[in-house]
C-alpha cells in the first residue's frame, strides 16, 4: 500500500517478505526485506531509487496509484546495486526521455549494469536540483556501501534518502519506527551493519562529522530498506557513530565446530571458565549456526574463542568461511584465543591463529589443544584456560 511519509512524499516500494538469501546466498535475510522507492510530487516530479526488478510491475503500479508515471522527470539512482536500480529499464520504458539522476561513479554502475544510454545527469555533494518548491541536494557517500553510493536529501520537507545506509532487512505490514517492534528492527539494523559496512568504518565516522557539520534539519531519514526513521529519527545515526566506533558490550562469542564432540567438550569447559569469571558469552556450533548472524554477535562482543578440530592438516571446512569473513570485515577493538582437539598431525591452533591475526583480532593467550578425547584434568585445564582468557580480557583495553 502506498504511504505518504511527508506531504507530497509518498513510499511506493515493495515489501518482500519471503525473500531468505540476499546476495545470491551471502547474507541470511529471516525477516525478509523491503526495496524502498520514493515518489516526490512538486512542480516537477522525482522517483528517488526503484525496486528490485521481478518487481517492477508493483512498482509502476504504486507510482500509478499518486500519478501519471509519465509525469515523472527525475530518477534518481544513488547506488546501482539491483535491489535499488533493476526496475529502471521497465520504469525508463514509460519515460524514455527522463533524467537520470547518477553520482559520478554510478554513471558508470548504472550504465554497465543495463547498457543503456539513458539521459543520465551526474552530481556531486553540494549539487542540487529544483522541483518547484523544494530541491534535491546530494551528498556523494562513497563505499557506503559501493564507490557510487550517494544520499538524496529534500528541502523543505527535510527528508534524507541515503540508500542503504541506516537501513535493515526486516520485512513489515508498518513503515514507521514509531509504529514497528524496535527490538527485531534494531537486531536487523546491526546485523546488517556488523556484515556489511564494518569494513568501511572510518567512512562511516567521517561522513556521519561531515554531515552533522552541515546543520541541515532532519525530519525523516527514508532507508532503502526496511523502516523509516520517523519518530528521533537521528537515533539510527547516533547508533552507526557507536558501531563505527569499535564500541563493544565486554561478552565473549565461542565459535566452534567438532567431529566426535571432543572440541564441544573443551569449548563448554572453556565456557565454564569464563562463567566462573562473571563475563558472558555466547556459543556457536558452525554446523548448525548461521553466519550472518553469527556475525552479528561477534560484531557486539569484545572477545572471540575459535575452535576447531585438526582435519586432512587443516580446519573443519564449517570453521573456514567466518574466517574469511572476519579477515574481510575488519571488526575493531576485538580479542581472541584458539582451543581444539587433534588426532595426529594438530595444525589446528596454528591455522586459527594465523586466521586470527589476518582479522587483526588480538591473541590473548596461546591456543590450548588437546589430543582424541580430553581427559577430566585436561577438562580442567580448558576450564582454566577460559578463566584466564576472562581476566585479561576483563583488564585490557
Ligand atoms: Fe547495496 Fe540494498 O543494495
Amino acid at each position: 500500500m502506498v504511504v505518504e511519509i511527508k506531504d507530497g512524499v509518498y513510499w511506493v516500494g515493495v515489501v518482500d517478505w519471503n525473500i531468505k538469501h540476499f546476495h545470491g546466498h551471502e547474507y541470511t535475510t529471516h525477516r525478509g526485506t523491503t526495496y524502498n522507492s520514493y515518489l516526490i510530487i512538486d512542480e516537477k516530479t522525482a522517483l528517488v531509487d526503484t525496486v528490485w526488478g521481478p518487481y517492477s510491475q508493483e512498482l509502476i503500479d504504486n507510482i500509478e496509484e499518486v500519478t501519471d508515471i509519465k509525469k515523472i522527470d527525475y530518477v534518481v539512482a544513488n547506488h546501482a546495486e539491483v535491489d535499488h536500480s533493476g526496475s529502471l529499464p521497465e520504469v525508463m520504458k514509460y519515460i524514455p526521455d527522463a533524467t537520470v539522476v547518477v553520482s559520478e561513479k554510478g554513471k558508470d554502475s548504472v550504465f554497465k549494469h543495463f547498457h543503456r544510454r539513458w539521459n543520465f545527469k551526474t552530481v556531486k555533494t553540494g549539487d542540487s536540483i529544483s522541483l518547484g518548491d523544494n530541491s534535491l541536494v546530494f551528498v556523494s557517500a562513497p563505499m557506503l556501501h559501493w564507490p557510487d553510493s550517494m544520499f538524496t536529501y529534500l528541502t523543505g520537507k527535510n527528508v534524507l534518502m541515503p540508500n542503504d545506509a541506516f537501513g535493515q532487512h526486516y520485512a513489515s505490514s508498518v513503515r514507521f519506527n514509531d509504529e514497528a517492534d524496535m527490538t527485531e528492527v534494531y537486531q536487523e539494523a546491526i546485523k546488517y551493519y556488523a556484515n556489511i559496512l564494518t569494513p568501511f568504518s572510518d567512512l562511516v565516522i567521517k561522513k556521519i562529522d561531515e554531515f552533522k557539520a552541515l546543520n541541515i534539519p532532519v525530519d525523516i531519514i527514508a532507508p532503502s530498506h526496511g523502516i523509516i526513521w520517523r519518530k528521533d529519527p537521528l537515533q539510527i545515526v547516533e547508533k552507526y557513530y557507536e558501531w563505527a566506533s569499535g564500541k563493544n558490550d565486554g561478552s565473549v562469542a565461542i565459535i566452534y565446530d567438532t567431529m566426535w564432540n571432543a572440541t564441544d567438550k573443551m569449548a563448554k569447559a572453556i565456557a565454564e571458565g569464563l562463567e566462573k569469571e562473571g563475563v558472558t558469552f555466547k556459543m556457536f556450533n558452525m554446523a548448525v549456526s548461521d553466519r550472518n548472524d553469527v556475525l552479528a554477535e561477534v560484531f557486539k562482543a569484545k572477545g572471540i574463542l575459535i575452535g576447531s578440530p585438526t582435519l586432512n592438516n587443516g580446519l573443519l571446512p564449517t570453521i573456514k568461511p567466518i574466517l574469511e569473513d572476519l579477515k574481510g570485515l575488519k571488526f575493531k577493538n576485538k580479542v581472541g584465543a584458539a582451543f581444539g582437539s587433534y588426532g595426529w598431525s594438530g595444525e589446528n591452533i596454528k591455522l586459527i591463529e594465523e586466521n586470527l591475526e589476518r582479522a587483526k583480532v588480538r591473541k590473548l593467550q596461546e591456543g590450548i589443544k588437546f589430543k582424541w578425547q580430553p581427559t577430566k584434568e585436561e577438562l580442567e585445564e580448558c576450564v582454566e584456560f577460559g578463566r584466564n582468557f576472562a581476566k585479561s580480557l576483563k583488564s585490557c583495553e
